[in-house]
């Protein structure tokens, strides 16, 4: 796992931004794994700006969404599906039937969980997964307990997390669904390159658990720590618990695989 610390929360999302549009660039047909949650909108604004200014081309693309609620259509302005499609989907080239989610409304969830694994074999599997982190401590919707090696299937959610969730349904958390279908954390942890997003203060102490914690099921962002190819970016706020930051501030500033990142004009005038 690597940490990577930028100053402010816009310079580390437009980080993550920059590396999904460089793994795209390099790999036209990029299978992309998708978070949801207000620490993703401003990485998809940045996507959809490289869409409109410098052409990067999502029309070889497909998408798996990490999750979706159970019980509601996919056009309730709560669900993922148009949060995704209110954020990245309407504004860039993606296929239609490239666009992946798991079906929340289906008559046999079980069965709509076992589809969603097979369609992620059929692609290949996923080349590049992006996570926010939750506030208890989740991946996806893998609620504390999650099997480490959990797969696709139905969960549900805590109090925390229909709480911190509720801003799409209105402020009110009894409005926010009581289950949803999430890849498991073995499903996450099967993706090629695993890519964490985490700012703002109210994450530190749950994020140093997360990354410097031991492994354990009731934080499922632990798991990452096996991941064999992961790399975590936060900003400085929420950074302020890691007991590495020092290691981690000077990965970023001397580690060559870092260079391109860091000699960016962009990333520069961020930094
Ligand atoms: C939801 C999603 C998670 C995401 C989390 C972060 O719970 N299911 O995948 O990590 O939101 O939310 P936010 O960015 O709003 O803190």
């Amino acid at each position: 796992m690597e940490v990577i610390i930028r100053p402010d929360a816009q310079a580390a999302t437009l980080l993550v931004a920059r590396i999904i549009s460089r793994e795209i660039e390099a790999r036209p047909d990029l299978v992309l794994g998708l978070a949801t949650g207000r620490t993703m909108e401003d990485v998809y604004a940045n996507l959809v700006a490289f869409h409109r200014l410098e052409g990067l081309d999502f029309s070889q693309c497909q998408t798996f969404n990490l999750d979706e609620y159970i019980g509601i259509p996919c056009d309730d302005p709560g669900s993922y599906w148009s949060y995704m499609h209110e954020h990245l989907f309407t504004h860039v080239n993606l296929r239609r039937e490239n666009i992946h989610f798991p079906d929340g409304m289906a008559s046999d969830l079980g069965a709509a969980c076992e589809r969603y694994e097979q369609a992620l074999v059929s692609v290949g599997g996923i080349d590049l997964q992006l996570l926010g982190l939750g506030v208890d401590g989740h991946i996806g919707f893998n609620e504390p307990l999650s099997a480490l090696l959990s797969r696709t299937r139905e969960k549900a959610l805590t109090p925390t997390t229909r709480t911190q969730n509720a801003g799409m349904f209105g402020g009110d958390s009894a409005r926010v669904p009581r289950r949803a279908i999430t890849m498991g954390v073995g499903t996450i942890l099967e993706s090629r390159r695993a890519l964490m997003l985490a700012t703002g203060t109210a994450k530190g102490p749950m994020l140093a658990k997360a990354l410097e914690g031991p492994i354990t099921s009731m934080v499922t962002a632990t798991a990452l720590q096996l991941h064999p190819r992961c790399q975590v970016v936060v900003d400085e706020e929420a950074a302020t618990e890691l007991q590495g930051h020092e290691y981690y501030r000077w990965i970023f500033d001397n580690e060559p695989e870092w260079a391109e990142f860091r000699s960016m004009q962009d990333l520069k005038t961020q930094g």
